[in-house]
């Protein structure tokens, strides 16, 4: 399982056409941008005393230019050359490409980098759940490189389970139906589809709901037929992912569930709300505020984000 998780995931995230696709992530899906929202007002209070940070599993560079912009000196860190060129293309129209230095590398091996290298260490949007079953030991080595602080989103495997019972999950959050998205386009197109072929199955549920892991077996043989299946994905609990970084001598920590407002409300209300400024500014105000309330981590858009001091 070991192997074929990180080969799968090397398929997957190598598509030539993936750092494009997620580079227009928050143009699309309304759940997109709630996430960045929180997630960037989430550093930029703890931004204070940080000059270095090391970004794994950085992707097509959401949150590495931003820091960049902001005056840190990033490490770009992902295993896919694709999402690193695109990054490496965006921060050049942003002006930063000076403040980043781009690696290609995995985060299962990290040990050219000494104890205490980086202020911050972060990692986010779940390329921890994607190391399984490596995922503890990558986030000992992550907390290990942190001098001052860590930020990390992984799977959440309570925010998992609505999803896996919802095959038209994304449907909700497209922001225009007609904007020639070529992903939104086939959710449009295959919505009925979808709900048609859909069946309850209280037994894979319950299977996630005790072991966190999503994906394994069907994925391994879509691997072998040479199909680019998603990746093998670990889900954490939040006392399980909070308990792992207490250990680590991770303090004063912070969680929360980007998303888990956002979730509760249909479609056509979150297009009215986004497409007035004044009230999506409000809206991400409150999301910002609900979604940290300790009873609902978890439960946002499959992300269960947790940050604290070294
Ligand atoms: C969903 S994207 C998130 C990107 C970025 N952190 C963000 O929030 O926009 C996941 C990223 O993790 C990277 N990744 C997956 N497994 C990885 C691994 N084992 N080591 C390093 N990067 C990995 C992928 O290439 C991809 O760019």
């Amino acid at each position: 399982m070991q192997d074929y998780s990180r080969k799968i995931a090397e398929r997957l995230w190598n598509q030539p056409d993936k750092g494009e696709l997620e580079s227009r992530r928050e143009k699309t899906y309304m759940d997109d941008i709630i996430q960045k929202s929180h997630i960037e007002r989430r550093l930029r209070e703890i931004l204070d005393g940080i000059e270095t940070v090391f970004d794994g599993g950085a992707g097509s560079g959401r949150f590495s230019i931003l820091l960049a912009k902001l005056g840190c000196r990033v490490t770009h860190f992902d295993l896919s050359r694709p999402m690193i060129e695109k990054a490496q293309a965006l921060a050049a129209e942003a002006g930063v490409s000076d403040r980043i230095e781009f690696v290609q590398g995995a985060l299962e091996e990290l040990d050219a980098y000494a104890d205490r290298s980086f202020d911050l260490v972060m990692s986010v949007d779940a390329p921890i759940s994607y190391t399984y079953p490596r995922q503890e030991r990558v986030i000992g080595n992550l907390v290990r490189l942190a001098k001052k602080r860590v930020l990390f989103s992984v799977a959440s495997r309570l925010g998992a389970l609505p999803y896996l019972c919802n095959p038209i999950q994304k449907n909700q959050f497209i922001l225009d139906e007609s904007c020639g998205d070529p992903f939104v386009r086939w959710c449009v197109d295959h919505r009925d589809e979808m709900i048609g072929s859909f069946a309850f199955d209280a037994e894979r549920l319950r299977r996630v709901y005790q072991t966190g892991l999503l994906g394994g077996e069907e994925e391994m043989r879509a691997y072998d037929r040479g199909e680019t299946p998603w990746c093998i994905t670990y889900g954490f609990r939040p006392e399980e992912l909070a308990g792992i970084l207490g250990r680590l001598g991770v303090r004063n920590i912070r969680m929360a569930g980007p998303g888990a407002y956002g979730r509760t409300l249909p479609r056509e209300i979150l297009v009215k709300i986004m497409n007035d400024p004044q009230q999506k500014a409000d809206f991400l105000d409150f999301c910002y505020a609900f979604d940290a309330e300790p009873s609902v981590c978890g439960l946002g858009k499959d992300n269960l984000l947790m940050d604290g001091e070294i």
